[in-house]
Order: C-alpha cells, then structure tokens, then sequence
C-alpha cells in the first residue's frame, strides 16, 4: 500500500515507533525506536542500534507492527508489514547517510543493521478523549501541560 501524506508526516514528526515482533514462542516483544522513519512511500524503517530481541524475532518472522502516535494530539497510526534486515550493502549504505543527513553522529560502528518495513495494511488510531467531542486543540492544551507538569526543568518558552 501507499502510505499517504498524513501517514509520511505524523512519522517524521515523531520519529518514534513501538515495533512489535512476535517470539519464535509466539509471545509479544514491543519496543520503541527512535531512528523510526519513512524511507520511500511504501516503506518504513528504523536502525538497529541496540535491538538483539527485534532482529532475532525477524529471523523466523518478518511480520510487524508499528505503532506511531503523538503524545500531544493523542492520535496516530498503526502500521503492519514484513521487514528485510540490511546487515551490509546498498540499504544499509543509504540508511547510515540518511542517519547522517538528519544530525545523527551514530556510525556504523553501532549500526548492526538496518531495518526495512514493507507497509502491507495501515489504519489511523485516535483516543477515545475525542468520543466526547474534545478538539485537538483541547487535548493538545491539556496533554502539553501534563507534560510540561512532568519535566519543570524543561525550558518550554
Ligand atoms: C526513546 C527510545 C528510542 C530508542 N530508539 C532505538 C532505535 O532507534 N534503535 C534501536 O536499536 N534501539 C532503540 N532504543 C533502544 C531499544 O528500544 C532497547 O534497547 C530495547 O530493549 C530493544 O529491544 P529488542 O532487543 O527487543 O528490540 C530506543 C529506546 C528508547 C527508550
């Protein structure tokens, strides 16, 4: 599927994804990845950098989920399809420059892999807090004062 321009944004946005795998046992594994990002307008990705559980679920099953919210606005998307682990060669190469192009000073010597998502099924997820005609910027006000609340060290102008 394509994934559309609202989809693109909300995850380059956050740029932090809950990457669900499943266990050769068939038990969960769910993790967060903040290098979460849109390669092209099929596909997803992230860096393994410190993520032995997620690669080796892979290894006998491709299939994941993840799931991208905005802690602010309180909606997001969940996204499922089948990952490649690039250890080595093109995708590997790109994903290390685009990890350069953005800031990142993570080299290749921490990169063990990267991780590409082909993006089979898609849907929007949205609070309940919006059931009783909340708007977003009512949610927005009181989510951005909880965590304004949690982090006062926090120079938020
Ligand atoms: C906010 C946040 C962002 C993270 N981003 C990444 C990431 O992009 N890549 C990565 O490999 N690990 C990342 N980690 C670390 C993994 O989530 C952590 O090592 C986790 O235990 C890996 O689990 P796994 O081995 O089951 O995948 C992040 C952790 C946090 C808290």
């Amino acid at each position: 599927m394509m994934l559309t321009a609202d989809m693109q944004r909300v995850v380059t946005e956050q740029q932090l994804g809950f990457v669900a795998t499943v266990t050769p046992e068939g038990r969960p594994n769910l993790s967060p990845k903040g290098t979460t990002a849109v390669w092209d307008d099929r596909h997803l990705w992230f860096a393994d950098i410190a993520s032995p559980g997620t690669v080796a679920n892979l290894a006998s099953n491709r299939w994941v989920e993840i799931n991208v919210v905005d802690p602010i606005i309180r909606t997001g998307y969940r996204f499922r399809g089948q990952a490649t682990v690039h250890r080595e060669g093109p995708t590997y190469e790109e994903g290390l420059a685009r990890m350069a192009a953005g800031g990142s000073t993570t080299g290749r010597d921490r990169v063990h892999s990267i991780v590409l998502v082909e993006i089979e099924d898609a849907e929007a997820v949205i609070s309940p807090a919006y059931d009783s005609g909340a708007n977003p910027s009512d949610v927005a006000t009181r989510w951005l004062r909880h965590h304004a609340d949690l982090h006062p060290e926090a120079n938020t102008r």
